[in-house]
């Protein structure tokens, strides 16, 4: 059976093991979206990993969810990103961007700007602003004609990514944020193309992957998805049919990964595996769930054909996850309370395991 430990071949990139550190939000950004030398520090801690995948990143300011989050829409954050990603590389390492515009997942108070979405339906639930939890506005629907320029925002800052040092891009395609929107059948409430039918629902995402494609290419593009996630109150119908037909439309463009989180029963989500021919990375738990990612979980979807296993919380508490998980040193506890508190402490403050010698 493959190993975590062996090499994978991911576009023009050699990676010398299967361990991703999944996309976590960490709202450590200093003030206009910038990278901060804390945050080159962070990531440089776990370059360790075959792939590291950044927090998500916004890619306009109206595509901010949470605030405290970076960007790359501007030329001031571009260069923030600069020294993250050489010290990603001068470790040995390897780096993707998330890039998440969070739709309707937003406030005023964050953006200075009403949030748009598919449709004017509220996500359930509150969002963060810089007073506190407030429930989630109604978002402005947006017009037809506006929908091409939001699917190329994803491409303007995946350019603004390569250019400033990252091996690639992953589109946040999951968990309730704008092309998580528009794939449900209970956000995205469209008459147009955009919206109805499979085939229109998945439009949206076909257009910001085949933009990023042209912009940065095939290789350089990944995408994350939740098939039957209910995040912030999206609902989609026809799962199966949803999923196949976006992942035979992601085959034909040859991106570089599809990044799956285990939202769906394992039935299904094998199915989507049959589904998609390019690399698999799976992330085996539901995100936010009592559950996380472990050595057992791991091994069940190497076994199950995935090529790449992310992990989340254990990558926050073991900068040196691979080698916890090839030695069989116990993974460190995660403290929940610093992943949005600010600050180096829970951030920085994790230590390597010290081998004895
Ligand atoms: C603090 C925190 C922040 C997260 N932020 C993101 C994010 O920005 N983008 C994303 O796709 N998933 C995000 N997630 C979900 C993780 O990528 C992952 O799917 C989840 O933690 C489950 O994997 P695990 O059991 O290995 O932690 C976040 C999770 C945590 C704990």
């Amino acid at each position: 059976m493959t190993s975590l430990f062996q090499s994978h071949q991911l576009g023009e990139l050699t990676l010398p093991n299967r361990v991703v550190m999944a996309p976590m939000t960490r709202v450590r950004a200093a003030a206009g979206g910038l990278a901060t030398p804390s945050m080159a520090t962070y990531y440089a801690q776990r370059a360790t990993a075959g792939l590291i995948v950044t927090e998500g990143v916004q890619p306009s300011l109206i595509g901010q969810s949470n605030p405290g989050t970076p960007g790359l829409h501007t030329e001031e954050q571009q260069a923030s990103w600069q020294p993250v990603t050489d010290a990603v590389h001068v470790n040995g390492g390897r780096i993707f961007a998330q890039v998440m515009h969070g739709g309707r997942v937003s406030h005023p108070d964050t953006t200075g700007t009403r949030p748009v979405g598919p449709s004017a339906v509220p996500a359930v639930g509150d969002v963060f602003t810089p007073t506190g939890p407030q429930p989630a506005p109604v978002p402005r629907a947006l017009e037809t004609s506006e929908v091409p320029e939001h699917a190329r925002s994803y491409a303007d800052a995946a350019r603004r990514a390569v250019d400033a040092g990252f091996d690639g891009v992953e589109l946040h395609g999951a968990n309730g944020y704008l092309i998580s929107q528009f794939l449900s059948s209970n956000a995205n409430l469209r008459t147009d193309r955009y919206g109805g039918s499979v085939a229109h629902r998945i439009r949206f995402a076909v257009e910001a992957v085949s933009e990023t494609v042209e912009a940065v290419g095939a290789a350089r593009t990944g995408i994350r998805l939740s098939p039957g996630g209910t995040f912030w109150g999206v609902r989609e119908s026809e799962v199966t049919e949803l999923y196949t037909a976006l992942l035979g439309e992601l085959a034909r463009l040859e991106l570089a990964y599809v990044h799956l989180e285990a939202t769906a029963d394992e039935e299904v989500l094998v199915a989507l595996r049959r589904a998609w021919p390019g690399t698999l990375v799976m992330n085996p738990v539901v995100p936010m769930g009592p559950k996380q990612t472990g050595r057992s979980e791991a091994d069940h979807w190497l076994g199950l054909g995935a090529e790449l296993i992310s992990f989340g919380r254990a990558f926050i508490a073991n900068p040196d996850l691979v080698e916890r998980l090839r030695t069989g040193v116990p993974v460190a506890p995660v403290d929940e309370a610093t992943y949005y508190q600010g600050g180096d402490a829970g951030y920085l403050t994790y230590p390597a395991h010290q081998y004895s010698a």
